[in-house]
């Protein structure tokens, strides 16, 4: 049996690690090739300064900037089998800069010895099936021969794994074409001190809206200017922040005009306004077509394409869980693709997924949400060997989390969280989050 895994960030690594998991049990796993676009694994972990086209003329995969720390305490996505403890020899506080957590996903890769498995700098350039035979041809270019010739291999089975965070969702507004200011989409933000005393309008009310206006303001910006479409967000922000409803118009010198009759002068936007699930390195009736949801649409228990059971995907859902989601998925395909976990038929498949989506639907707060998708991680970590963990306390570190950010939005990375996996409480960091400017894995790692 041949698996193509297509990414080597944190879902592909993860099922990499699933089939490492079984070959070290003593159990026989298939042919394994893993193809990363990129020159290095770690996925969006995996910081470039680059915006636009990379060095091989490919879209840049990356959406992180400089600065970025978890903005989940790292509890909640800690694996299961490879404590951050375990990595680090030593407890680390909670929400560590992206730099340390891409070691931390390293150090997991390394351990399970699978880095034979991947190829690097080959991008998938298109993945079709042959109904007849059951086998799919994956076409893949070898971007350090400049993609030429392409290569065509043959696999059982199809892994996807290539995140959905990296084509940005673009709006445009009245007055985009005329204003004379910088517009920017989040995926191409690298810099907060480049806002250094500027206003900024950021449009978008979610995550990177949240983290874009923190880091701003933390390095330095003048004024934050927030527009909502559907429901402003609720935290306490500083003396320099205004919300405004929907923007509805950006004249050449930068003023705008809001629904609500507001006006602000801007001298740049940062459109926060999410990404695309897209795959044009997928043949069309193999696409996952869906919008960013936790019930992700076409997708038995959210992996396994509903029209083709042996085209798999993993980590497409919005995310809360987010590593330890991503192997509990990955072990879980690892069984079907053993044989060890079949696919019921479609009428089963059809009330599972309507039950989920059912529930999906009544989600009102963060905390029906976080429980939903721990529920979810539960259903598929109870058909494996993946280390049982207790997915209740995780989402009372998310209940706590969220606490920590309404009473000061910047103030709880200072907190520290629980790992349910050692039962260790973090130490506090040397330095509060707002004042540490240094996000090196050097000068976090030092002991208080
Ligand atoms: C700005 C930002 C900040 C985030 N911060 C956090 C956080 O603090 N905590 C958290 O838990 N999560 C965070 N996330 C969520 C993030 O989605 C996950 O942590 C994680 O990176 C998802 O892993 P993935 O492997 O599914 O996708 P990715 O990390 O996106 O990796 C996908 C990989 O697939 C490769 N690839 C894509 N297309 C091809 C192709 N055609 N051929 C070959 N290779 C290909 C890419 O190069 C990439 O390496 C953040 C997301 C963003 C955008
Ligand atoms: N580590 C970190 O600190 C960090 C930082 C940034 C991002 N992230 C991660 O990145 C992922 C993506 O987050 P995201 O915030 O980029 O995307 P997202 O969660 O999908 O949110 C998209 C936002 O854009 C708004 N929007 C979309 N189209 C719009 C339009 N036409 N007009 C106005 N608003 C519009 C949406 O508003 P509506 O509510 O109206 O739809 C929503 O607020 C998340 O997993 C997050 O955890 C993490």
């Amino acid at each position: 049996m041949r698996v193509c895994v297509i990414g080597a960030g944190p879902s592909g690594t993860a099922m990499l690690r699933a089939f490492a998991s079984e070959r070290a049990k003593g159990g026989e796993v298939p042919q394994v090739v893993c193809y990363e676009k990129q020159s290095d694994v770690g996925g969006l972990w995996n910081f470039s300064w680059r915006t636009g086209l990379d060095k091989n003329g490919e879209p840049v995969h990356g959406s992180m900037y400089h600065y970025l720390w978890s903005n989940g305490p790292k509890e909640c996505l800690e694996f299961a089998d490879y404590t951050f403890e375990e990595h680090f020899g030593k407890a680390i506080p909670s929400f560590p800069p992206r730099a340390v957590l891409y070691d931390y996903i390293r150090g997991r890769l390394d351990k399970a010895g699978v880095s034979d498995w991947i190829k690097l700098e080959h991008a998938v350039r298109d993945v079709s099936y042959d109904e007849a035979a059951k086998k799919f041809t994956v076409r893949v270019a070898d971007l350090r021969t400049k993609g030429m010739p392409e290569s065509a291999e043959e696999f059982d089975y199809v892994v996807c794994s290539s995140g959905h965070f990296s084509t940005p969702n673009v709006p445009e507004f009245p007055g985009f074409n005329e204003f004379n200011g910088r517009i920017l989409h989040a995926h191409d933000f690298r810099e907060a001190t480049e806002f250094a005393g500027k206003s900024i309008l950021i449009v978008g009310t979610s995550y990177s809206a949240e983290d874009i206006a923190s880091q701003c303001y933390k390095y330095g910006v003048g004024h934050v200017h927030f527009t909502w479409r559907t429901r402003p967000m609720t935290f306490e922000w500083p003396e320099n922040c205004t919300t405004h409803s929907l923007l509805t118009n950006i004249t050449q010198d930068g003023t705008c005009s809001f629904k609500d009759g507001t006006t602000a002068k801007v001298d740049a936007i940062i459109l926060c306004t999410g990404y695309l699930h897209h795959f044009p390195f997928i043949s069309e009736n193999l696409r996952l077509k869906t919008s960013n949801r936790l019930c992700v649409d076409n997708l038995y228990k959210g992996v396994v394409m509903e029209t083709n059971h042996r085209m798999l995907y993993l980590g497409m859902q919005d995310q809360w869980f987010t590593f330890n989601m991503f192997d509990a998925q990955a072990w879980w395909v690892r069984d079907l693709m053993l044989g060890r976990i079949v696919v019921p038929d479609a009428v089963e498949r059809a009330t599972h997924f309507q039950a989920w989506r059912d529930r999906e639907e009544t989600l009102e707060s963060d905390e029906d949400m976080f429980r939903f998708q721990g529920d979810y991680v539960k259903e598929l970590i109870a058909a494996t060997d993946y280390p049982s963990f207790d997915i209740d306390a995780v989402c009372e570190q998310f209940l706590a989390w969220e606490h920590n950010k309404h009473s000061d939005i910047m103030s709880f990375r200072d907190k520290p969280h629980r790992s349910v996996m050692t039962g260790t409480v973090a130490p506090v960091h040397h330095t509060p989050w707002l004042q540490a400017l240094d996000d090196s894995m050097e000068c976090y790692l030092k002991t208080p």
